[in-house]
């Protein structure tokens, strides 16, 4: 099946680098006035339109002047959750911090005891609701992680949801095993006993039913230290799973080295961040993921995107939808963010929110840009100046349609 794309107004996003680095985040390479041909589901040419090919195609489609770019790549989301903290919410309009929150048994404690009281197939169906949510908010690759759960029957539970999620969406997904997320009660001052249940018993049958593609660790004061993380990612890497890592969200505690040593894939959250951070950064391959939508609903600090980027690190964005800290799930709210409140400018971000996120979820061969064999996962927009407008014009949505594997949803 060959489908030709025509009249585009600008094609945004060509590249074929893996992933882009500090001053190469600057350039948005595209297309203005371009066409597209789609084969079996993956792009199979592009170019100006005065070069449009004369061939035969089983179906021509013409963009009307809409801009192309290649769909959001969002490398970090808890979408897997029973109900909401709305409650909480409230109690922080009123005075409370996320921190006292949890402290009183709020927070993930609260999203893990309504989880594990939710049967599978409900929990399936409240989760599908938010990734077709997103679907249509541009989302064509997404990472989803366990971490509600806490106890063994329940992470079980929900990996086995996102699998499901896998097999019945076109969207790319990536699962992880975040059982590390917070101490369940019954394991109050006994967190050595907790880390055993989770090496112990539930990495060997998440790895026997082939259930996680990563493990990630919430390493934070209060919650796991660094040589808890250590471990943990020791023990994940034993059943093949590289890490994914919380840290740094409010304490500078040294995860970022333990990671970088560890060879993670990516580090997350960054919202406090030290000089020797960076400096570890820049010794490995780690890449280092910020979450502005968790800072703005918060009221935390924005991660320093301009430090990452001036010290020649890759950055990519992704959203954190989750109940607690990130009720959202809407990449291009990230992209505004990031340029409005990180001072990222239109072609940083949007490159963080593609080709880098893709990087951060190993996807970057088959996602995150345009370029020949790449699948055909691409936003249309409704028509509008320039791709600057998209964060410019925050708070709307620009979006016409969305295509997934070469099919619009
Ligand atoms: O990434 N920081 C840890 N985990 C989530 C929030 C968890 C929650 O509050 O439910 C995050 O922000
Ligand atoms: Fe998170």
């Amino acid at each position: 099946m060959t489908h030709l794309i025509t009249n585009i107004k600008e094609l945004i996003g060509i590249t074929s680098k893996p992933i882009l680095i500090g001053d190469e985040m600057k350039l948005l390479p595209t297309i203005k006035d371009a066409f597209l041909v789609i084969e079996d589901g993956l792009i199979s040419d592009y170019g100006s339109m005065k070069d449009v090919p004369a061939s035969h195609f089983d179906k021509i489609t013409n963009a009307s002047g809409a801009l192309v770019l290649p769909s959001w790549c969002d490398s970090h989301t808890h979408i897997v959750y029973a109900g909401n903290r709305e409650q909480e919410f409230v109690d922080r309009i009123n005075g409370l911090s996320y921190e006292e929150i949890a402290k009183r048994g709020g927070g993930i404690l609260n999203s893990a005891k309504k989880l594990q009281e939710t049967s599978e197939d409900d929990l399936y169906e409240q989760s599908a609701k938010r990734l077709e949510e997103v679907m249509l908010l541009g989302t064509g690759a997404i990472e989803i992680k366990s971490g509600y759960g806490l106890t063994t029957e329940a992470e079980l539970k929900m990996l086995r949801v996102i699998k499901r999620l896998k097999q019945n969406y076109p969207i790319a997904i990536k699962a992880t095993f975040l059982g590390a997320h917070a101490i369940p009660s019954n394991f109050a001052k006994k967190s050595d006993k907790y880390i055993d249940l989770l090496i112990q018993e539930m990495l060997p049958q998440i790895a026997a039913e082939e259930l996680a593609d990563y493990i990630d660790v919430f390493c934070e004061t209060g919650y796991f230290t660094v040589d808890e993380t250590i471990k943990l990612m020791q023990a994940g890497k034993e059943f093949g799973l590289k890490s994914k890592i919380h840290v740094n969200q409010f304490t500078a505690i040294g995860g970022i080295r333990a990671a970088v040593e560890n060879g993670a894939l990516s580090v997350d959250h960054l919202e406090v961040i030290l000089p020797e951070d960076i400096e570890m950064l820049k010794k490995g391959a780690t890449i280092p993921v910020a979450l502005p939508s968790c800072s703005y609903f918060l009221s935390i600090p924005y991660t320093p995107a301009r430090e990452l980027m001036n010290a020649q690190l890759p950055l990519a964005l992704a959203t954190d939808y989750n109940p607690g800290s990130t009720p959202s799930g809407n990449m291009n709210f990230v992209v505004a963010t990031a340029c409005i409140k990180m001072k990222m400018t239109p072609e940083e971000a949007i490159n963080a929110a593609t080709i880098n996120g893709a990087a951060a979820m190993e996807l970057s061969q088959t996602h995150g840009s345009i370029a020949k064999g790449k699948v055909a996962n691409l936003i249309f927009t409704k028509p509008i100046p320039s791709y600057g407008f998209l964060p410019y014009s925050f708070g709307s949505n620009h979006i016409d349609k969305v295509m997934l594997l070469g099919k619009f949803i």
